[in-house]
């Protein structure tokens, strides 16, 4: 299946089969509107044609209710797929809450994802059936797009900033996975395998990757290695914020604005945490761009967020954005 190049991909959720069933529909749609006006031209220039004796005297009745009906109907039957189409873009858009999340990271030229229990993989995406699933993306260096055709769903993957796409895949199987941007030499190259699993399968792979700690915990010894905890540990001489609870609150900054401490506000922080700091506080953190690459600051963002509680952090990473 993979490699080969198929004009209509199998369908591996019930949203695919959802897009198939408007494309359809709209292709019909287009066929039923547009097939009258050709076929009547044909008709007409054989009719009318040079040197034909036909009767070519001005029309006597006209029927404005006729003439107004074949603006005002395909008009309408238009506009039913512009809000039919915008639902469905609502719903792929809106993840919900208790989706599995994976963080997937895009470089020159492969795809790596991290599932939050710790597991990573490259170029292939491993994900139970019948449970939805929601991506947290990023890109480390140029952007790429992520396209899984079974699922007729496609997002760009921007750096330094997080998108997200969900979906349900109900078909066990293995699909292709591929970028949709061109983003550099191979980048026809960046090829994955996104593979769906009955959700025992699942388990079991799983428990055969998840050897690794889990995303949080990693956050928690890079937070220490690189020395954020310096600074923003409990018994610090330096002035600088407190993060527990800090992921979901709402944070007031130099300049009197707010904002929301969501995934892609604490990579900012990370990265170039001069451009927000928080009132009461001066610029002296030292910016991570040069010093962190983006599987790690999801990271720590994922340690971040697990300090918002006692209960322990799913790894997931707030996407959202206003
Ligand atoms: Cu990555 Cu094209």
């Amino acid at each position: 299946m993979s490699g080969s190049i198929l004009l209509w991909p199998p369908a591996a959720s019930a949203y695919a089969r959802q897009v198939d069933v408007l494309i359809g529909t709209f292709g019909a749609l287009v066929v039923l509107l547009s097939a009258p006006v050709f076929v009547l031209m044909i008709v007409w220039a054989w009719r009318y044609r040079k040197g034909r004796r036909a009767d070519r005297s001005p029309g006597r009745n006209r029927n404005i209710w006729l003439e107004t009906s074949w603006s005002v109907i395909p008009f309408l039957l238009i506009l039913g797929f512009f809000f039919w189409s915008s639902a469905m873009f609502l719903s792929v858009q809106t993840p919900p809450d208790d989706a599995l999340t994976v963080n997937v990271v895009a470089k020159q030229w492969m795809w790596k994802f991290q599932h939050a229990g710790g597991a990573r993989e490259i170029n292939d995406l491993h994900v139970p059936a019948g449970r939805p699933v929601r991506l947290t993306m990023t890109s480390q260096d140029v952007i790429h797009s992520l396209f899984v055709p079974a699922l007729r769903i496609k997002q760009d993957v921007l750096p330094e900033r997080y998108t997200q796409l969900w979906f349900n895949a109900d078909h066990p199987g293995v699909y292709p996975l591929r970028c949709a941007e061109y983003c550099g030499t191979d980048h026809s190259e960046m090829i994955g395998r996104f593979i769906v699993q009955r959700p025992q399968d699942y388990a079991l792979w799983i428990s055969r990757m998840g050897m690794d700690e889990g995303l949080a915990k990693s956050g928690k010894d890079l937070f220490n290695k690189v020395g954020c905890s310096g600074c923003h540990g409990p018994a610090s001489p330096v002035h600088a914020p407190s993060l527990d609870g800090l992921y979901g609150s709402v944070v007031a900054l130099d300049g009197g604005r707010t904002v929301r401490a969501d995934g892609q506000y604490l990579h900012d922080s990370i990265m170039l945490p001069n451009s927000q700091v928080v009132a009461g506080y001066k610029p002296i953190m030292p910016a991570f761009g040069n010093l962190l690459d983006e599987e790690e600051v999801l990271q720590l963002v994922a340690y971040l967020k697990s300090r918002k509680s006692a209960t322990p952090s799913s790894g997931e990473i707030g996407g959202e954005r206003p």
